[in-house]
């Protein structure tokens, strides 16, 4: 990574970080601890917390065994490190440990979910239902099932990215095997009514999967009050290492059972063969019991620096928007469109604060995220967005720090734009009959 300078430790600072004079060592002035480059993009993905390297790194060096090897003691003591973790996680979503499979993270979590109950029910019915504003992990291998045969009802998500539990329960046929909605979407926040959407589920005897991926660590799950069958999660969203995840699988009331996506040596219980990631698991398991003890405390700490980042940006610019519900959103994540401005030459202009926008790179084009679209943000709004997503090391000073650069450099931005200008002055930018037209 390039190595960034700290943030303005003496007046005359002129640096690339900083920018030219003029634009803004003030703020940076404020902040004299702020190391840079600022990493605000704990939806991406998260650092390793210490306390979870300090668990696995026995794990990496002398508990080498395989957890399969049950003939000698360096499988035992590999086999008791996975056990603990299977425990530790579960103990987090109020489950018994047997429910736990270990997958290689939240995509294939999802992908045995949806494809594993798809294959072994497929002669109930043929009829899954999930949300537009799902993440890919979910929505590729349903447009996968329904290229063979099933079918899938894409229900579209309010103005806030949410889903209802009437619109689920209107969606559900004869045929319907499962339901799939995320608790918490990872570009925007918001949280859905899971356990509205469970009552539903159980009601009409269908099975209900949740993505948990982002809610982990963020808000408190308990897979009964939320009425799930399954459930996905991944470490790397957690302070736990990459690789890594689980899938919870209800073994009563009712059992739930999986067709295996990976055949093997049928590991995990025969529902997912492959040799165990020992550490990477021991670092998972470490890093949910601190989500069971820290997250309210880590909730209560980012809702005030999430507030403290909204109202910084909403004083000094008009013309921005909020992406996502304004309550039941998580409470780390902050996404905004700035009218006016590309999202992408916003995020060039203040490089030195990691945050991600709402175009995705394809290999032609720029396209606008699929969960704005959803939600009916338009092209031009949804390329000028930008998600902020705060963490367990985030500070004031970061967000004081990004606060003043971003609402400099949109500033600025808006000072080179036409359309900026020509909306200053009146002109309805959309009524506006351009020449090729
Ligand atoms: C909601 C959601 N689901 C699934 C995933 C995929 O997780 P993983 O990186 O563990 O495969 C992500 C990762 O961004 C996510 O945010």
């Amino acid at each position: 990574m390039e190595d960034f300078p700290i943030a303005n430790q003496d007046s005359d600072c002129d640096c690339e970080a900083c920018g030219p004079r003029e634009t803004g060592c003030a703020a940076a002035q404020a902040n004299t601890d702020v190391k840079l480059p600022i990493y605000m993009d704990y939806n991406a993905t998260t650092p390793i917390d210490p306390r979870v390297l300090d668990a696995m790194m026995p794990y990496l060096t002398d508990t080498f065994g395989n957890a399969a090897s049950r003939s000698h003691p360096f499988g035992w003591a590999a086999e008791a490190g996975v056990e603990k973790s299977r425990k530790q996680i579960a103990d987090l979503i109020g489950a018994e440990a047997k429910s736990i499979v270990f997958t290689s993270g939240a995509t294939e979590s999802d992908n045995l979910a949806i494809k594993g109950v798809a294959e072994m029910y497929k002669d109930k019915g043929n009829h899954i239902i999930t949300c537009l504003a799902e993440h890919k992990a979910v929505l590729d291998p349903c447009k996968r099932l329904e290229k063979h045969g099933y079918e899938i009802t894409w229900l579209k998500p309010d103005q806030y990215g949410q889903v209802s539990a009437q619109q689920v329960a209107d969606a559900i046929t004869d045929k319907t095997i499962l339901i799939s909605i995320m608790a918490a979407n990872n570009e925007i926040g918001t949280t859905n009514p899971i356990a509205e959407i469970g009552k539903v589920a159980k009601q009409r005897e269908v099975l209900l999967h949740c993505d948990a991926t982002q809610a982990t660590g963020k808000t408190p799950l308990d897979v009964e009050e939320m009425g799930v069958d399954l459930l996905s999660m991944s470490s790397h969203k957690i302070y736990g290492p990459k690789g890594v995840g689980i899938l919870y699988v209800r073994r009563r009331g009712p059992r739930v059972r999986l067709t295996c996506q990976m055949d093997g040596g049928g590991h995990e219980r025969g529902m997912r063969s492959g040799t165990l990631n020992v550490p990477g698991i021991v670092g998972m398991g470490a890093a949910a019991e601190l989500s069971s003890t820290e997250q309210a405390d880590d909730t209560a700490r980012l809702t005030e620096l999430r507030d403290r980042l909204e109202k910084g940006i909403f004083s000094q610019l008009e013309y921005v928007i909020l992406n996502g519900h304004p309550t039941d959103r998580l409470a780390n994540t902050v996404n905004l469109s700035f009218a006016y401005v590309e999202g992408e030459s916003l995020m060039m202009k203040v490089k030195h604060v990691a945050v991600s926008s709402g175009s995705a790179c394809t290999s032609a084009s720029l396209e606008p995220s699929h969960v704005l679209r959803s939600m009916d943000v338009t092209d031009d709004l949804a390329h000028s967005s930008i998600r902020f997503s705060l963490g367990r090391f985030s500070t004031v000073a970061e967000v004081d720090y990004a606060v003043e650069h971003v609402a400099q450099a949109v500033k600025e931005l808006r000072k080179l734009s036409p359309l900026y200008e020509m909306a200053m002055e009146g002109v309805d930018i959309n009524k506006v009959k351009w020449k090729a037209d």
